[in-house]
């Protein structure tokens, strides 16, 4: 059966260079399928709230990563670590511990950035949070976009800079592969 990835954008701006860099993955790497999972919604984590299902957002969204094979998250960096809206959409599928919707879910990360380090920081703290909630994070590859604004069509939303495009799409085939791998990690 074809695969399926969930791309969770750690941006809520509509212009969101990170939400380019995300809409470039499907056509770049065709053999699998794609959903866009949203965390605009999200309410704030409140373990108050945090009881059944949850609020709707949450039970939509702990649903989404279900769903998939494997998530890709294309996020930025906020003051050298993860966007907070990020970390809280995290928060809402690590729990309940014993059936999150995070546990054993096989993830990649992609940062871009205008700044010349690529998103490294951020990229730690957001592999610490889902390593904590038991996902599977793809070890040692690493795709980090420095200076984007140099390397998309801002006006076309396109990812133009054929470098990028190229270790982009090797990045992500080796996500699809590191997602066959994890049912042995487990066995
Ligand atoms: C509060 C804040 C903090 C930021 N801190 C960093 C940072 O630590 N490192 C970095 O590379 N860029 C930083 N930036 C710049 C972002 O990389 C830039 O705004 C980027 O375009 C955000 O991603 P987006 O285009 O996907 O929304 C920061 C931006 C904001 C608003």
């Amino acid at each position: 059966m074809t695969k399926k990835i969930g791309l969770i954008v750690g941006s809520l701006r509509e212009h969101s260079f990170n939400r380019m860099i995300a809409e470039a993955i499907p056509e770049l790497e065709a053999s699998v399928e794609y959903e866009q999972i949203s965390i605009a919604e999200l309410p704030l984590y409140n373990g108050d709230l945090d009881r059944g299902d949850g609020p709707e957002p949450v039970r939509l969204f702990r649903e989404a990563i279900q769903r998939v094979d494997g998530i890709l998250i294309v996020s930025p960096e906020y003051n050298s670590g993860i966007p907070g809206v990020l970390k809280n959409a995290l928060d809402w599928a690590s729990t309940p511990t014993k059936t999150a919707a995070l546990l054993r879910k096989p993830a990649g990360l992609v940062g871009a950035t205008p700044g010349v380090k690529g998103t490294i920081l951020s990229q730690q703290q957001i592999r610490q949070t889902l390593e904590a909630a038991q996902a599977y994070v793809l070890p040692f590859q690493k795709m980090y976009i420095s200076q984007v604004m140099d390397k998309v069509d801002a006006e076309r939303r396109e990812l133009t800079d054929e470098t990028t495009r190229k270790y982009l799409q090797r990045y992500v085939q080796q996500f699809i592969h590191w997602i066959d791998q994890v049912p042995a990690l487990e066995g």
